[in-house]
């Protein structure tokens, strides 16, 4: 089970050390979860620190270029983000793909480079609510995952569009049944992402093809993140 917090445009340097120091031990208290945190760039290596050395809670990108350097204005390397002591990145969040123009090349560019470089990745697919009321989520979701490559250190979360941020969350069936045809397709790991709370967290996880949860708004508070962590230690 792997339970990743990502905290978006939330928490400069000084916040994310603080919050890294409140959750660096929860890794004993939630047994056989895998715990991420997702700061902005420039509160990466606040979050490593903030963990120490002891800590098995890890800390990923929110993006990563492909390229290793070069004239990339507002792009952040694999090597830059390995040098500040990230271990991984998301890849193709809904929110880089709707508002930066991500396509689904970039997003297999970004995946590739940053396995290239070691770094694990969590690369994001999902249907817009208009896509999936006209009946086009398999699609949708099929040309998303086909351009991910298979990589022991690529897992997939599967995002509604229309659950992120919203409050809406899919029902445990919908996101199975998302989940069922990922895995058809892609061998892999699949988290879910899309308003999980302490609340929902365990009948979502509960799901035989639901592996983790990708967690946004409900990761920010300490306390939240680590019920949603103590509730995937249960299941
Ligand atoms: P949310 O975001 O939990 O706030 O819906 C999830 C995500 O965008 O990864």
């Amino acid at each position: 089970m792997l339970i990743a917090g990502n905290w978006k445009l939330f928490k400069g340097p000084h916040e994310a050390r603080r919050f890294a120091i409140e959750i660096r031990h929860l890794p004993t208290r939630a047994a056989g979860v895998e715990i991420v945190v997702c700061p902005p760039f420039v509160s990466i290596e606040a979050a490593v620190q903030g963990l120490g050395e002891g800590s098995d809670v890890r800390v990923y990108a929110q993006n990563v270029h492909w390229e290793l350097e070069g004239a990339f204005t507002g792009e952040v390397s694999a090597p830059m983000l390995i040098e500040v002591g990230a271990t991984g990145t998301i890849v193709g969040h809904s929110e880089r793909r709707q508002y930066f123009g991500e396509t689904d090349d970039t997003v297999r560019l970004r995946a590739e480079a940053a396995l290239e470089a070691g770094l694990h990745v969590i690369a994001c697919v999902g249907e817009t609510e208009a896509q999936r009321e006209a009946d086009q989520t398999e699609d949708v979701l099929a040309r998303q995952v086909a351009v991910l490559p298979v990589h022991e250190r690529l897992v997939i979360a599967y995002e509604p569009v229309w659950a992120i941020g919203t409050g809406k969350t899919a029902t445990p069936e919908t996101a199975q049944e998302a989940h069922a045809f990922i895995k058809s397709l892609h061998e892999t790991r699949v988290l879910y992402g899309g308003s999980v709370k302490p609340e929902n967290a365990k009948v979502l996880l509960a799901q035989k093809d639901v592996d983790g949860a990708l967690v946004g708004g409900g990761c920010l508070d300490a306390l939240s993140f680590e019920a949603i962590c103590l509730a995937a230690a249960e299941v």
